[in-house]
């Protein structure tokens, strides 16, 4: 493969490997790190998540449960549920899958979540703690990208980096992470005037704005890092041969099943620019999973004092 491909299955891979060996000495004190899963509703990406997120908790030796509530369930159900969790000793992480259907109040439902188990870092008190720089359960996503950053040797120290997206999930905990790696950061949204020309002045370009292919070379300085957050289905042909013409491997792909995947990030365009980065799939998505692992063992050991 392309040295300058930042290849996050690798980088996951390693952090299981990392995982199941922690998993293994806490099992010898008699302890199996628990996760369990929150799923309201049957949207169908969510249900993938899930799915995956248990299988990996099986493959590392952990344990999980994944609770399934009805696309109707009122907020009163949800809450309970989450009391009951927060409560049960043998429960180390919970996890409850967003977006939550419209009629339910996300935030009361996150905030009711105990922190010690809040294994996504979503609670306010592991935000602020984040914030401040404190150890804390940092969201999967943005805790993913430093590990692959720092096992990947990228310096951050003194960089400028640049973040596209300013969500509660990615955006806003990547700047404070890259923050307190001692980059300088420069936090941009949908409102950011002129986004290329400060794109252009990043070492380190983070797209996480959820938006198919906004970043093109002209938002791109040559040499920097860049790190795509975005996945989206492409199911139209026209789109797919635009943002990757000749590519005749992705189209044999779209034509076996009707779509491929792509990122925030115009990667062909982009990445004759980049010294380093990442595709999609295989680069940031395989990352998330692992850390959410690696959060939960940290959880259990934590909370039962290993
Ligand atoms: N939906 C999209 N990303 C995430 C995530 O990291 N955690 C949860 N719980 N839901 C999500």
């Amino acid at each position: 493969m392309d040295d300058r491909i930042l290849d996050g299955k690798k980088v996951a891979a390693a952090i299981r490997g990392e995982v199941a060996g922690r998993v293994a000495e806490l099992g010898k004190r008699g302890v199996v790190p628990r996760l369990d899963a929150v799923l309201v509703g049957d949207d169908p990406a969510s249900r993938v998540y899930v799915g995956s997120k248990a299988r990996t908790c099986a493959k590392l030796g952990m344990a999980s449960e994944t609770h399934h509530l009805s696309g109707d369930a009122p907020q009163e159900e949800v809450e309970a549920l989450v009391d009951r969790l927060n409560a049960d000793p043998e429960v180390d992480g919970i996890l409850v899958q967003l977006p939550l259907p419209d009629h339910l109040d996300t935030h009361a439902v996150l905030d009711r979540i105990d922190p010690a188990k809040d294994v996504d870092g979503f609670h306010p008190v592991n935000t602020g703690l984040l914030q401040q720089g404190r150890p804390a359960l940092v969201p999967c996503t943005p805790a993913g990208i430093m590990e692959m950053l720092r096992r990947e040797g990228i310096p951050i120290e003194g960089r400028r980096a640049v973040v596209v997206g300013r969500s509660d999930i990615v955006g806003k905990p990547m700047a404070m992470l890259l923050l307190h790696a001692h980059a300088t950061v420069t936090l941009c949204h949908s409102r950011t005037r002129d986004l290329a020309g400060v794109t252009r002045e990043a070492d380190i370009l983070v797209a996480a704005a959820g938006r198919l292919a906004i970043i093109g070379p002209e938002h791109v300085k040559e040499g920097a890092v860049v790190i795509d957050v975005g996945i989206h289905r492409i199911t139209d042909r026209s789109e797919v041969e635009r943002l990757f013409p000749g590519d005749a491997a992705r189209m044999e792909r779209f034509e076996s099943k009707g779509s491929v995947l792509a990122g925030d990030v115009d990667f062909v365009r982009v990445a004759p620019l980049a010294s380093r980065i990442t595709p999609v799939p295989g680069g940031v998505g395989p990352l998330t999973i692992a850390m959410l692992m690696a959060n939960t063992v940290r959880a259990a050991a934590a909370r039962r004092g290993h």
